[in-house]
C-alpha cells in the first residue's frame, strides 16, 4: 500500500514532555508548536497531501485559565507568523472547529491566513481549534434541520454525503491514518465521523519529540497494513 493521502494527528504529551525535563507545561506547548511547523514540511516531502492536527479541543477550555490563555496566545502567534512560511511552502491552511467560540482577533488572524493560502496547491493543512467531533456533528445536524424547516430539504434526502457536506471538513478526503502520540490510546472526540475507517497508530513518543523519523515509522506501519473497507480489500 502507498503513502497515506490524509494523515490526522492527535498531538499529545506536551505537558509530560515538559514535566520530564523539569520545565513548566507551557515550555512543552512552545516546543510542540515548533514540532508542528517542521512536521508539515516533512509530511509533504514524504508524499502526504492532507494533514489534520488536533490543537485545541472543546474540552480543553476546562484546563487552568493560565494554560488556556497561553495556548490561545501561541495559536494567535502561529496564525500571524505562518502566512509567510505557508506561502513559501505553497501550503493551504484551514481551521476546523467552532470558530464562533474564539476571540475576535484570533478569528480575524485565522481568516487572513485562510484567505491568503486558499489557492495554494501544496500540503492541505487543517488545524482543529475549539474542535470536538460531537460538537461538529451537532452543528451539522442543526444546519440540516434548518434546511428541512425551511422546506428546501426533505428528511429522507439526508444521506452520508449530505451530512459530510455540512461538517467542517467538507470537501476533504477522509483520513487514512490517525496517529496519537504520548502513549494514550483514545480518540478524545477527534474526527468521529471522518475517521470511521482510518488505520490507527499509537506511539509513546511525546509530541515535542515527534519528528520525521517517527512519522516515517507510522507511515511504514500503515503501508504494511491490510487495509480493508467493509471487507473489500484495497488493490
Ligand atoms: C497536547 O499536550 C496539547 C494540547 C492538548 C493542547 P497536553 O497538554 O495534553 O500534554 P499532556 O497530555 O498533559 O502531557
Ligand atoms: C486531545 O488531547 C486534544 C488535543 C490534542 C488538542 P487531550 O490531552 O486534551 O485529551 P485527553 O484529555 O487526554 O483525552
Ligand atoms: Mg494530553
Amino acid at each position: 500500500m502507498s503513502v497515506p493521502n490524509h494523515v490526522a494527528i492527535i498531538l499529545d504529551g506536551n505537558g509530560r514532555w515538559a514535566k520530564a525535563k523539569g520545565l513548566p507545561r507551557t515550555a512543552g506547548h512552545v516546543q510542540g508548536a515548533k514540532t508542528l511547523e517542521q512536521i508539515c514540511e516533512d509530511a509533504y516531502h514524504m508524499g502526504i497531501n492532507y494533514l489534520t492536527v488536533y490543537a485545541f479541543s472543546t474540552e480543553n477550555w476546562t484546563r487552568p485559565d493560565s494554560e488556556v490563555a497561553m495556548l490561545m496566545e501561541l495559536l494567535r502567534n502561529y496564525m500571524k507568523n505562518s502566512i509567510k512560511r505557508a506561502q513559501k511552502n505553497n501550503m493551504c491552511v484551514r481551521v476546523i472547529g467552532d470558530k464562533s467560540g474564539l476571540a475576535e482577533d484570533l478569528r480575524t488572524s485565522i481568516e487572513k491566513l485562510e484567505q491568503a493560502t486558499q489557492y495554494n496547491t501544496g500540503l492541505h493543512f487543517q488545524i482543529a481549534i475549539n474542535y470536538g467531533g460531537r460538537d461538529e456533528i451537532r452543528r451539522a445536524v442543526v444546519k440540516l434541520a434548518d434546511k428541512v424547516a425551511a422546506g428546501v430539504l426533505k428528511p429522507e434526502e439526508i444521506d452520508d454525503k449530505k451530512i459530510a457536506a455540512e461538517l467542517d471538513t467538507a470537501g476533504l478526503p477522509d483520513p487514512d491514518l490517525l496517529i496519537r502520540t504520548s502513549g494514550e490510546q483514545r480518540i478524545s472526540n477527534y474526527l468521529l465521523w471522518q475517521a470511521s475507517y482510518a488505520e490507527l497508530y499509537f506511539t509513546s513518543v511525546f509530541w515535542p519529540d515527534f519528528d520525521k523519523n517517527e512519522l516515517a515509522k507510522a507511515v511504514e506501519v500503515y503501508e504494511k497494513r491490510d487495509r480493508r473497507y467493509g471487507l473489500v480489500e484495497e488493490e
